[in-house]
């Protein structure tokens, strides 16, 4: 393989690899950027910005200033987001949900949370149902740790709750063809049929609240670019069943530890999961791909690179809140009046600091968990 087939963009919700090039993505998915007017717009109403929409973190979406209208018009919307529980978490995966969160906080809004057991049992050649299934309720107490309220959050384990979901999930798939769902996932005929007929599914909790409230509003999905290809499809057929299309809020990718590529749990030295012990942490951060130079003396004259550095975008993304703080690290790396070590060092003290906290508060969620399990 060639470094530039190596190197090429693919972006499914089963694969992220190569160079990913978000501009591009724009253009290729048909999404629409976040302008600096929609952000202004979002600020009006959340007053403060998130730091992941000031840093722009969140680049592209459909219809979110559809559903602005919409709520400034006094209709509110539902947020819905998910996971496909096929192992523990990573930080990555946070970086949605604490938005998610935010965003629930600020537009007082319901969340619907959908936990794809199934979706990871078909797709997954290894994947035992059990396993997927006590995955699932493993990686919800992850969810609930970051605060979420069993109030306003209602959880979908799909296989437990799917007679809640079938009914929805066959109008959906009786008016999507194999075609668009091949030229769209890129369906091959040794795919299980399974995995063809699940995208009907992630496409339900769309119109739940309307099932489970007696509501018809709109779906805010905030997640990464990955997910987009579903929210494609069931757009489509929203309006034929009498919904609104869902609208996305899309974010770009924590990459991970090594040289290119998204956060990825197939690849557990290069990913921070949510249950590393700090000594794990350490070692992983100790071996990151960073913009540092070849020696000390080297990187004091030329400075590094930011740019590429993977430490230097955990603090963009999630471990440093101050702006001013980001910029002053940025500058100092450039000038080489800082070394990859100190960063390392600091990065790893907060994801530690982070973790601590995390699992305290995972373990006690266990207790609660029941309590967001979506009612009928
Ligand atoms: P899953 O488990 O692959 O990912 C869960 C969420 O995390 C996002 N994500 C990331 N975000 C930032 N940086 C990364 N490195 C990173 N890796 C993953 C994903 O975009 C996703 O938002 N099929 C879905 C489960 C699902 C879902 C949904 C997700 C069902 N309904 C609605 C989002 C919205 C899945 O397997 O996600």
């Amino acid at each position: 393989m060639t470094d530039e087939e190596k190197n090429e963009m693919v972006v499914t919700p089963w694969e992220v690899k190569g160079e990913v090039d978000y501009e591009r993505l724009i253009r290729e998915f048909g999404t629409q950027p976040i302008t600096d007017e929609l952000i202004e717009r979002i600020a009006k109403h959340t007053g403060e910005l998130h730091l992941q929409l000031r840093r722009r973190l969140f680049f592209s979406h459909r219809d979110l200033d559809v559903v602005l209208d919409l709520y400034e018009k006094g209709v509110k919307f539902v947020l819905y987001t998910g996971r496909g529980p096929s192992g523990p978490v990573h930080i990555g995966h946070l970086v949605p949900w604490v938005f998610t969160k935010y965003l629930q906080d600020k537009f007082k809004t319901r969340l619907y949370f959908q936990m794809t057991d199934d979706e990871k049992f078909v797709v997954e050649d290894e994947l035992k149902l059990d396993e997927a299934k006590n995955f699932g309720y493993e990686n919800a107490l992850d969810l609930i740790a970051l605060g979420f309220k069993p109030e306003d959050t209602f959880m979908i384990f799909d296989v437990k709750d799917i007679d809640l979901l079938y009914d929805i999930a066959l109008e959906v798939a009786k008016r999507t063809t194999y075609s668009t769902a091949r030229s769209t996932f890129g369906f091959q005929d040794s795919t299980n049929i399974g995995w063809i007929f699940w995208p009907a599914i992630q496409a339900v909790p769309c119109f739940i609240h309307a099932k489970v409230a007696g509501e018809n509003v709109p779906a805010l999905i905030p997640a990464a670019i990955d997910q987009d290809p579903y929210w494609r499809i069931t757009r489509d057929i929203a309006p034929k069943l009498g919904y609104y299309k869902p609208a996305q809020i899309h974010c770009r990718f924590l990459p991970g530890l090594g040289k290119g590529g998204k956060m990825s749990a197939s690849e557990p030295d290069t990913s921070i999961f949510t249950v590393d012990q700090p000594e794990v942490v350490k070692r992983k951060i100790w071996n990151a791909f960073t913009g540092g130079r070849a020696t000390v003396a080297e990187q004091k004259r030329l400075g590094g690179d930011p740019n590429i550095c993977t430490i230097f975008q955990y603090f963009v993304y999630l471990f440093e809140e101050d702006d001013k703080k980001l910029a002053e690290r940025d500058a100092k790396c450039k000038e080489g009046a800082i070394m990859c070590g100190e960063c390392k060092t600091e990065l790893r003290e907060r994801i530690n600091k982070f973790l601590a906290e995390h699992q305290k508060k995972r373990e006690k969620a266990r207790n609660i968990l029941e309590k967001f399990f979506i009612k009928r």
